[in-house]
């Protein structure tokens, strides 16, 4: 079972979560990649995002006996003020619990935390080889509604980024 927890930028900044940032393996089509992510940058950033009113960066973590286990992130946001539309993102960084259906129930998460803040637009953005992304959104209801062509470029190719929204 997994749930989700706002990051505390005191405790949650462990040497896992900085290696996933600098593991290419794990971001392989996000600008993450192309950032050199230290604990100090890291903790910078989630203070940063904590101190925001409209964006909500949360971790992934498996309930497991006694502990919970940091696997991966999720994040909503920025949420639009008067339009209340808003965005996703997320992964999981620990490979063994990949293809196990946590991002799918994730995402399932981080709709019901929207729908609490009374957002009534979601968006996800995600390059067109990125089929596990894909699927992981069309799992939630996500329709695709635009094709931004050749907007991304990974390795010598570019490729078309997809948008993908749900209406709440
Ligand atoms: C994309 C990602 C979040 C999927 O996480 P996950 O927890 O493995 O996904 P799930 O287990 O919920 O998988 C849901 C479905 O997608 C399928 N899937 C997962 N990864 C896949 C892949 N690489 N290729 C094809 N299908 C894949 C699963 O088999 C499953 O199929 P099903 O619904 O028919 O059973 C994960 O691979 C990841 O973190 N990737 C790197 C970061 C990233 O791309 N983030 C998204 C940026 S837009």
């Amino acid at each position: 079972m997994i749930i989700l927890k706002k990051l505390n930028p005191k405790k949650d900044i462990s040497d896992k979560y900085v290696n996933w940032m600098n593991d290419k393996s794990v971001h392989p089509f996000s600008v993450q990649k192309f950032t050199k992510h230290t604990k100090k940058k890291v903790k910078k950033y989630v203070e940063k995002i904590n101190s925001t009113k409209n964006i909500f960066l949360y971790g992934i973590f498996l309930k497991q006996k006694t502990s919970l286990n940091h696997i991966g992130n999720i994040k909503l946001g920025p949420i639009h003020k008067y339009y209340k539309s808003s965005h996703i993102s997320y992964f999981i960084g620990e490979k063994e619990y990949l293809k196990k259906g946590y991002a799918t129930k994730a995402i399932k998460m981080i709709i019901q935390i929207a729908r609490q803040k009374k957002v009534k637009k979601l968006k996800a953005g995600i390059v067109e080889i990125n089929h596990g992304s894909i699927k992981v959104v069309k799992n939630n209801g996500f329709k695709k509604e635009a094709t931004l062509i050749s907007e991304e470029q990974h390795g010598n190719k570019r490729y078309n980024s997809l948008i993908f929204g749900k209406v709440l």
